[in-house]
């Protein structure tokens, strides 16, 4: 077991992270020159395309080290975004070290402390990366001395690298042996593994990451799932190469996988132990975490045919993200369509464009909300992850509301700026400190809602992109909050009913009964857009009728024009919605998110 390392590497985003992975593949020679390609263990499309990493990914590289001697390196890599939080705790565990990669021209941001604290946490040795410094903005030491002071760990012997020139592969490789320790545990112990993650191959069926602490495992083993005592024979084990390969056993110190014939993902928990059943191991892990979805919408197709392909669609997703929820869903504005549940923003907006792109499936979705815990005056608590769903004002006690712990990073002339973002969203400043002359740091504790509500946009254009953001959850607070209902043509329309705090209804009811009318197209009729919070109108406005029948110009008239025309209009039909007889598009739904 001396020669085996499991590592991580974790980094804010886009700090290189999946660039240095493919460096390290490259080097040890774990997949052929001519089937390398970038960022080789992002495998998705759309994480190619956004040039993010959405499940953590393994591979097994073989190293032949200075000192002569052959090293197994297991490098999980870890998905970089606030979503998938869990799936990075989960990845540490597995590791007895992690690669920091920090940006050598920007320095600690976010995502690096929020990662770091964890891995620290866990009780891994840390071993710095500054990457990018081929820029020439790079400043390795400032950076050293940032990390010293925010992170708390030695940085005097950071490595530097430049994943984009192949500079310092080398030296981290040597580092992953030289300073991260090889694993404990005993192949005569009774099998003790972790799972770190699971997902659906079509080939293979499910496929459980697992890091073996204890014992040997093979297949025909008859294992046991902690957790809830479920029994399975095992079909195959194996290692990343990165293709799944197989093997003939684990032992304890390998990160591998095993098949077994298991149908369902949800069956599988992600930091549950595997033991065998009749040599149980005394020591499972503490427990594990579900998940659970913080972030809900409703997805509805535009055709009411296409409900059951977007069931299936939903189905098939749910199979590979058991982090994934949905539950069917009837709105009187909307028809019939399904209440989805996630786990961050992002983490829905991947799902939607995966439901439209993978499943050519048109759908109307609507705005993110949180999960909200309302006590009725009757006692009886109710938890509402649909506006709609919210119970009347006059049987409502007390409602409460998510709030995270956030912590913002940021040059100093931004502060300002975002000061007042903060007051606008209902923010509450826990902790202000410079992390250099010019950089500084601040906490808040913040409603989760204001998050979900068009935040990252505001951040990124009052910071010019300078700021980087990261939160955990904190936990429930009572809110002063009321739902600000809209009304088209005196119908309330449930689908566009959204939860502010009282303060701020008039105001957001006014500003959204003005999106609204720039995005409802006008029709044969006037159109009366109403916002009200009870049977309280707060604002009215109207989309007036046509004047012209807009078509009636090209009878006559040129024929590709009229074409043109007549397809603008198919294309323009496909995300909207008839409610009463009003035509809504797509964007009234995510007009609420636009709201200052
Ligand atoms: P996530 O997976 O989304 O968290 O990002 P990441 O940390 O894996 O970053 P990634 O490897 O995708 O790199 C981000 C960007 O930085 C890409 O455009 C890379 O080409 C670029 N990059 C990575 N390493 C270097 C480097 O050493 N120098 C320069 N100049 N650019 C680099």
């Amino acid at each position: 077991m001396s020669n085996i390392r499991n590592f991580s590497i974790i980094a804010h985003i886009d700090h290189g992270k999946s660039t240095i992975a493919d460096r390290l593949i490259e080097h040890t020679f774990t997949v052929e020159k001519r089937q390398m390609r970038d960022q080789i263990l992002d495998s998705m499309d759309i994480e190619r395309e956004r040039g993010i990493t959405v499940k953590a990914q393994t591979v097994r590289l073989k190293y032949k080290a200075k000192d002569g001697k052959d090293y197994i390196l297991n490098l999980i890599d870890t998905p970089g975004h606030v979503d998938f939080t869990y799936e990075v705790s989960r990845s540490l565990a597995a590791c007895e070290g992690a690669l920091l990669v920090v940006d050598a021209a920007q320095g600690v941001e976010a995502q690096t402390i929020a990662n770091a604290y964890m891995a620290v946490d866990q009780e891994l040795e840390l071993v710095p990366v500054l990457n990018k410094i081929d820029l020439p903005s790079a400043d390795p030491d400032k950076v050293k001395i940032e990390i010293e002071e925010i992170i708390g760990i030695d940085a005097a012997d950071a490595i530097l690298a430049s994943a984009k020139s192949g500079l310092g592969t080398e030296d981290i490789l040597e580092a992953i042996i030289k300073r991260i320790p090889a694993p404990e545990g005993s192949v005569e112990e009774p099998l003790k593994a972790m799972i770190v993650d699971s997902w659906y191959d079509s080939y293979l069926g499910v496929i459980v990451l697992i890091r073996m602490v204890d014992g040997q495992l093979e297949a025909g083993d008859k294992i046991q799932f902690m957790s809830n005592k479920t029994e399975r024979v095992v079909d195959t084990v194996g290692y990343f190469l990165p293709k799944p390969t197989k093997t003939d056993k684990l032992v304890s110190g390998e990160v591998g996988f095993l098949t077994a014939s298991i149908k369902n993902i949800r069956e599988i928990n992600i930091g549950d132990t595997i033991t065998i059943a009749r040599r149980p191991t005394v020591r499972p892990f503490p427990g594990f975490k579900k998940v659970k979805p913080v972030v809900f919408c409703g997805m509805y197709p535009v055709e009411s045919k296409d409900y059951e392909d977007l069931r299936d669609a939903l189905e098939k997703l749910s199979l590979n993200d058991s982090s994934i929820t949905f539950e069917p869903e009837t709105s009187a504005a909307l028809g019939f369509g399904f209440r989805g549940g996630f786990l961050g923003l992002l983490h829905m907006e991947i799902i939607q464009e995966r439901l439209e792109r993978e499943f050519d499936l048109d759908l109307v979705n609507t705005a993110p909300t949180v999960v909200y815990r309302v006590t009725k005056k009757d006692g009886e608590v109710v938890i509402i992850d649909n506006p709609a769903g919210m119970p009347e004002v006059g049987e409502i006690e007390l409602i409460e509301e998510p709030v995270i712990d956030a912590t913002v990073i940021l040059p100093e002339e931004f502060v300002g700026g975002i000061m007042q973002l903060m007051v606008a969203r209902r923010g509450m400043q826990t902790n202000m400190k410079y992390i250099n002359e010019t950089r500084v740091m601040l906490e808040y504790k913040l409603p989760l809602s204001e998050v979900v509500m068009d935040f990252y946009d505001k951040l990124k254009s009052v910071s010019k992109g300078y700021a980087s953001f990261d939160y955990e959850f904190s936990g429930y607070q009572q809110g002063d909050l009321v739902k600000l209902d809209i009304l088209l043509n005196k119908e309330k329309v449930d689908a566009l009913s959204i939860i502010v705090h009282k303060d701020q209804a008039f105001y957001k009811g006014r500003d959204l009964a003005d999106k609204l009318k720039e995005v409802i197209h006008r029709q044969m009729f006037d159109i009366a857009i109403q916002a009200a919070v009870g049977n309280k109108i707060l604002a009215r406005t109207t989309v007036k009728a046509y004047r012209k029948n807009v078509t009636a110009k090209c009878y006559g008239g040129d024929i590709s024009r009229k074409r043109k025309l007549l397809e603008k209009q198919k294309a323009g039909k496909k995300r909207m919605k008839n409610i009463g007889n009003v035509e809504v598009p797509q964007e009234a739904f995510m007009a609420v998110l636009k709201l200052g």
